[in-house]
């Protein structure tokens, strides 16, 4: 996974982002919006996003 890559654009957050706040504990979309932010303007991101996170769940398992 190439974690530089930019996930959200309208906030410049990429996976490695996400990444690092799921290690600090957010497990969820609504979580992980609130403390990066990624999602909170345009929204389009969010599908992207919620792939994300379930694979970064399934490879932890
Ligand atoms: S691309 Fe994420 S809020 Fe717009």
């Amino acid at each position: 996974m190439n974690k530089e890559k930019v996930i959200c654009p309208c906030k410049n957050i990429t996976r490695g982002d996400i990444v690092k706040s799921m290690k600090k504990g957010e497990t969820s979309y609504k979580s992980i919006k609130k403390a990066t932010g990624a999602g909170s303007k345009c929204g389009k991101c969010e599908k992207e996003i919620r792939k994300l996170i379930k694979k970064i769940k399934a490879d932890a398992d």
